[in-house]
């Protein structure tokens, strides 16, 4: 098989990656590890920026999303059983989109099957190779057999735990990392939401977030400690806890219900650069995580795949390889931004174990300050709505 773009992970950064360049008219093949149903039904992100919807309307995915989505125009931030609002729409004149990961990657496989497109799913131990050459190529197995993909470039969109960072070779690529003390343990559930927008609270007990797919569907989180047991989680101790953290007032609106899944999650901040190296390029999980705090991550994304198939589409019309050469800088750029806001956003967020009680003061003061000003509050709906593209 030959393609221009041999695309790796069909995750939102791949299949998004793919359907730009459709519509761009360049031809891509993605190779996924798993199976369609697993890659569908993996419960993540719920939070669109307003640049990720652009894309979505862009290579015509948005429909159902129009229908069914939230647009959020604000959030709450609760602490000490109060709460306040930002005002996205009234600060900055923008909004976020309510619409899960698992809809947007069933609505991206739609599209791609319709319009024909190569899409491989249960390869494995698919394999980087000539990637100093001119020529790169994949290899991979399905079913027994042995498989070869020659491209002209490669997209690395395999998340955290891909290939492709790997091979970039270690005197090259550079990492920084941050890992957090705790992790979340997410609950859903077919009950309505609390409220119609988000809240993400500052208790004593730890960080609590409230937040929903739909206006039948929840999902709630709890900090928890990094070794912490599902089965030490039985529903209702999550319910409990859920009620304590996010304060009497939000606990009389919420519904309990049974879970209809459950998970827990480390927190980290990761960014690897740079996102290229000859003709690989990397997109997504696979260069860089955030705490989801900020609800960052799929957004991310979108915005690495957004300025990667502007410039593959640009190579193939014209020649021109200036947008190739500059990705991995005008990707990082953006990333390092919510990087920050992210880390800033989880800081101020959660309990830290063995924090000073001098770090709680700060908290409280900076809470107290993003309450009382606009101008503090603009900032913060500039990072949570995305940051512009370049
Ligand atoms: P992924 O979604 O990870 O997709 C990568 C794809 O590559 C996967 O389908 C994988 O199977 C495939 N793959 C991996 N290795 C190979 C290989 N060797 N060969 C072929 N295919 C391969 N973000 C938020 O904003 N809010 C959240 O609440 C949130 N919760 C999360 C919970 C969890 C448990 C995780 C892991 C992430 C969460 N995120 C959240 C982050 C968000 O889901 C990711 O940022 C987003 O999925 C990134 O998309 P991606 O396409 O880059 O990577
Ligand atoms: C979610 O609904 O899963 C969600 C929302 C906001 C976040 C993180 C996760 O910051």
């Amino acid at each position: 098989m030959r393609t221009q773009v041999g695309i790796i992970g069909a995750g939102p950064a791949g299949l998004l990656l793919s359907n730009l360049l459709r519509v761009a008219g360049v031809e891509s093949v993605v190779l996924e590890r798993r199976s369609r149903a697993y890659v569908q039904d993996r419960i993540r992100a719920g939070v669109l920026e307003r640049i990720a919807v652009e894309l979505l309307e862009r290579v015509g995915v948005a429909g159902r999303m129009r229908r069914e989505g939230l647009l959020h125009e604000g959030v709450a931030l609760a602490v000490q059983d109060e709460s306040f609002r930002i005002d996205f729409e009234a600060l900055i004149g923008a909004s976020v989109m309510v619409y899960g990961q698992t809809e947007v990657t069933h609505d991206l496989i739609e599209a791609s099957l319709q319009h024909g497109m190569a899409l491989e799913f249960e390869a494995e131990d698919v394999a980087i190779n000539g990637l100093d050459g001119e020529r790169p190529w994949l290899t991979w197995r399905k079913d027994g057999a042995e498989h070869r993909l020659d491209c002209d470039f490669v997209a690395g969109c395999d998340g955290f735990h891909g290939v492709s960072r790997g091979a970039i070779p270690a005197d090259v690529l550079q990492t920084f990392e941050k890992v957090y003390p705790f992790g979340w343990l997410g609950i859903l559930a077919d009950v309505p939401p609390a409220e119609h927008e988000l809240i993400y609270s500052n208790h004593e007990r730890g960080f609590a977030l409230a937040s929903m797919r739909s206006p039948t569907r929840s999902r709630y989180y709890v900090q928890c400690p990094i070794d912490e047991k599902l089965v030490d989680w039985p529903d209702d101790r999550i319910w409990d806890e859920l009620a304590l953290r996010l304060g009497p007032k939000v606990a009389a609106a919420m519904t309990r219900g049974p879970s209809i899944e459950k998970s827990i999650a480390p927190l980290r901040s990761f960014v690897a650069g740079p996102m290229r190296h000859g003709r690989l390029f990397l997109a997504g999980d696979a260069a860089h995580i955030v705490p989801p705090t900020g609800a960052k991550g799929l957004n991310l994304a979108a915005s690495d795949v957004h300025y990667l198939s502007q410039a593959l589409a640009a190579f193939y019309a014209s020649g021109a390889s200036d947008g190739l050469e500059t990705y991995s800088q005008t990707a990082m750029a953006r990333v390092w931004k919510a990087e920050r806001f992210s880390w800033w956003f989880t800081t101020l967020m959660h309990r830290f174990p063995d924090a000073p009680a001098f770090d709680r003061g700060l908290q409280l003061a900076e809470l107290d300050y993003l309450r009382r000003s606009r101008a503090a509050q603009t900032a913060f709906a500039e990072n949570y709505v995305g940051l512009p593209l370049e």
